[in-house]
């Protein structure tokens, strides 16, 4: 395991040791600054890193989000971190993926904060109330047809208690909850643990067999299930995900419309 823990705080830096504790033994590579850890993970995959390898930064200084957004987050206060999965799959599985992905950071919130009750947001953001906690960034390689390799980016606000103006009434992060809610205080590594635990248990399923099994657990973290959205093409009301990942919405004249991407918006 490469572990360089200048510039990581400790209660970072024990990730790997908890990882390997519970028996997760992908080589973890722990960086105080980088420019994106998604970046770093698809240049390793190039160079032939394994299945599971785990890329964590204390701060990046290009982080992405979805949609061409950056992701900001002050130095040593959250979760920055890839996940490399080597997956042969077809490429109609990078939906169902990326949403089980979304569905690991949730349970990983939820178990830190159990009564904060996370939910997850189409295709993949988490929320707490409404509020955005975390935000999953999934990108894929392929070899000729196939996937090769999927990185997971994943941010989760874990000790930040301001946020700037323009985010403060849409964001929240665990210590917030865990304090609103008389949880314990936030414990950065044990929630890394659970996300990378929850990928290593659903994962590879979904991408041989789909949605299918953790299709219930998925229904019932949806945070858009009957709430009046706006989407791409109109508006109308989220009526759940089906099995291929895609979003139903009912519009206003009844039509039953599967949205496959983009961005879709609680109005
Ligand atoms: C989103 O909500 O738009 C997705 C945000 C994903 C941010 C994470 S932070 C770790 C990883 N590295 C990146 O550059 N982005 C992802």
């Amino acid at each position: 395991m490469r572990q360089d823990v200048r510039g990581v705080h400790p209660d970072l830096a024990r990730a790997g040791e908890l990882l390997r504790e519970r028996g997760l033994d992908g080589e973890v590579r722990l960086f105080a600054e980088i420019e994106s850890t998604n970046d770093e993970a698809k240049r390793a995959a190039k160079e032939g890193a394994a299945h599971g390898t785990v890329f964590i930064a204390e701060s990046q200084t290009k982080g992405r989000g979805r949609q061409g957004r950056t992701w900001v987050s002050p130095p040593g206060e959250n979760l920055l971190f890839s996940v490399l999965l080597r997956l042969a799959c077809a490429p109609a599985r990078l939906p169902p993926l990326a949403l089980v992905c979304g569905l690991a950071v949730r349970d990983a919130i939820a178990r830190a904060v159990p009564a904060a009750e996370p939910k997850v947001k189409w295709p993949n953001d988490v929320l707490v109330g409404g509020r955005k906690i975390s935000g999953v960034l999934v990108e894929a390689t392929l070899s000729g047809s196939r996937v090769d390799a999927v990185v997971v980016g994943i941010g989760i606000n874990v000790y930040t208690r301001t946020f700037p103006d323009e985010l403060a009434d849409r964001a929240t992060s665990v210590a917030l909850e865990a304090a609103r809610h008389g949880a314990p205080p936030p414990d950065r590594a044990a929630i890394l643990a659970d996300v990378v635990a929850g990928l290593d248990r659903d994962v590879a399923h979904v991408a041989a067999r789909g949605l299918g099994l953790v299709h219930a657990r998925l229904t019932a973290a949806d945070a858009l299930v009957g709430a009046r959205v706006a989407f791409e093409a109109g508006t109308g009301i989220a009526r759940g995900i089906d099995l291929d990942g895609r979003l139903l919405v009912e519009t206003d004249d009844g039509t039953k419309v599967r949205v496959a991407a983009g961005e879709v918006v609680p109005t």
